[in-house]
């Protein structure tokens, strides 16, 4: 299942990512307000719980997310600007990263890094900001899965109508909150219009 809110910040934001001539400061900060969006949005509906706060007139009963039920997993590299944008916000939940890179030849992901601890009982935030044939996407969920994740929801800013395709059908429960679905994959499974490769451009990697 998607959302994607078509609104016109986001996609101006998503544009700007479009300029290859921005910086990679400037890149990185876009895709920082851009996720801010998506975040916002992907949590609309989260439970809230009571809680006490000690208010200047005293005790106060108030109704807080509960943070340390939240994990945010990242899928090196190109997703690290969205990590911070969530932790950010999210200042009490708990961090993972998965490591998966895409073979150039083959296209296929593979996992070179796993440092997410056990999911029971939490809500995964998973953020990568882009879907071309969905095999990043479709091993992260499967490992965050079998770590025994409670929900999972998935922040990204572009996806492939293919790729998207292909991880709703799999997965069908995971909640996916994208900015842009662009026109297709090319015969080097690229993301048409796309953006290049978004590790590179955030971290001026040559
Ligand atoms: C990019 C991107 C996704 C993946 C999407 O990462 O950040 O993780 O490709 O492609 P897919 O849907 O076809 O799997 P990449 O493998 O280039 O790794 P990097 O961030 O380290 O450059």
């Amino acid at each position: 299942m998607h959302t994607h809110p078509e609104h016109p910040l986001l996609q101006s934001l998503v544009n700007t990512l479009r300029d290859i001539t921005i910086s990679p400061l400037t890149f990185r900060h876009t895709i920082h307000e851009i996720t801010k969006i998506l975040l916002y949005e992907a949590m609309r509906t989260f439970p809230m719980k009571p809680y006490t706060v000690m208010s200047w007139r005293g005790e106060q009963n108030v109704q807080r997310i509960d943070e340390s039920e939240i994990m945010v997993v990242s899928v090196l590299r190109a997703a690290l600007p969205m990590h911070d944008a969530v932790i950010d916000t999210l200042t009490y939940s708990v961090s993972g990263f998965l490591g998966i890179k895409r073979d150039e030849i083959t296209h296929k992901s593979h996992l070179y890094y796993d440092r997410v601890g056990d999911c029971s009982g939490k809500t995964v935030i998973l953020v990568d900001p882009m879907i071309a044939t969905g095999g990043s996407l479709c091993d992260a969920i499967e490992i965050l899965e079998k770590k025994g994740a409670d929900k999972i929801i998935s922040l990204n800013i572009i996806a492939s109508p293919e790729g998207l395709g292909i991880i709703e059908e799999r997965y069908p429960n995971i909640e996916i909150f994208i900015a842009q679905i662009d026109e297709r994959l090319d015969e080097n499974k690229f993301i048409i219009p796309g953006l290049g490769d978004a590790g590179d451009r955030a971290f001026n990697t040559l």
